[in-house]
């Protein structure tokens, strides 16, 4: 386990995934009735940009930094970046599902990592209904689904550094869906091998009960195979309504704004 997320947080990948998240939860909060929310790879919680890694290492600067003085902002974007706020700390997905979350939810979160769990539990276990699990997040799904509220959402971001996680992501998600169909579920992918992508979506489209999902991808420049990552896709299976919405009104404008090249954007619905 070599990945570290301080070397990439606030990149492009970050601004996808976490602007996706913010719409989730805003969603989930518009019925009164408790959710929960499991992160499978919740990382440290909290990013500093100005540290070694981030500097060492500064894709925020063709990430976030470049939203921050966007007076056009769509909407989906501008809520997105009220939910990081402004200064040099910049909130994983723990951070801000813990932002967003009520006193009647729940969050489980999950971190592997000895060092990067002891930050996660620092960073976030403040409130009664925060649990910080170090376990392994697969096996969490199983565990720890079906929610008890009935409603709520997975995220399910891993570091990709075996070759088989997209295999393993997807026989996970494949089981928590025959133990918890009406959740949310959110997998973040690197867009490099989009074949085994779109093999894996259509293993989950074309099951007996087949859920609904839609597809969010972006890329800065010409997505490639191998070396830098310039890509990356979401899927969210049982997506909230509007999100469709939201995200059509913010991925053309965000691929134009995150360019550094080739740059594009795909919804499938
Ligand atoms: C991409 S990062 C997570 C970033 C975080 N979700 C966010 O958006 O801020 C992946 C994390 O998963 C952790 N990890 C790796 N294998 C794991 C496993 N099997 N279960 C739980 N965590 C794991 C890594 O240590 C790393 O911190």
């Amino acid at each position: 386990m070599n990945y570290r997320h301080a070397f990439h947080a606030g990149n492009h990948a970050d601004v996808l995934k976490h602007l996706v998240l913010v719409q989730c939860l805003e969603a989930l909060k518009r019925k009164d009735t408790p959710f929960a929310m499991l992160d499978t790879h919740a990382g440290r919680g909290l990013y500093d940009l100005s540290s070694s890694e981030a500097e060492r290492s500064p894709e925020w600067r063709d990430g976030v930094d470049k939203l921050r003085a966007w007076a056009e902002a769509p909407a989906p974007v501008r809520a997105y970046l009220d939910a990081i706020g402004d200064g040099p700390a910049y909130p994983g997905s723990p951070l801000l599902a813990l932002r967003a979350v009520r006193p009647q939810d729940r969050l489980m979160l999950c971190e592997l990592h000895p060092e990067e769990f002891a930050l996660l539990r620092q960073a976030c276990a403040t409130g009664s209904n925060v649990q910080c699990h170090q376990r392994d997040g697969y096996e969490a799904l199983i565990a720890l689904t079906p929610f008890a509220e009935r409603r709520g959402l997975v995220l399910i971001d891993p570091p990709y550094e075996a070759t088989d996680e997209t295999v393993r992501a997807l026989a996970a998600l494949k089981g928590a869906l025959k133990r918890f169909r009406q959740g949310v579920y959110l997998w973040w992918r690197p867009l490099k091998n989009e074949a085994l992508l779109d093999r894996a979506d259509a293993e989950l489209a074309g099951g007996a009960a087949a859920p609904s999902m839609l597809r969010a991808d972006l890329w800065i420049d010409r997505p490639q195979a191998e070396g830098k990552l310039n890509g990356s896709s979401m899927l969210v299976i049982n997506p909230p309504f509007g999100l469709a919405e939201a995200l059509r009104g913010a991925l053309p404008a965000l691929a134009d704004r995150l360019s550094l090249g080739a740059s594009g954007y795909r919804l499938r619905e």
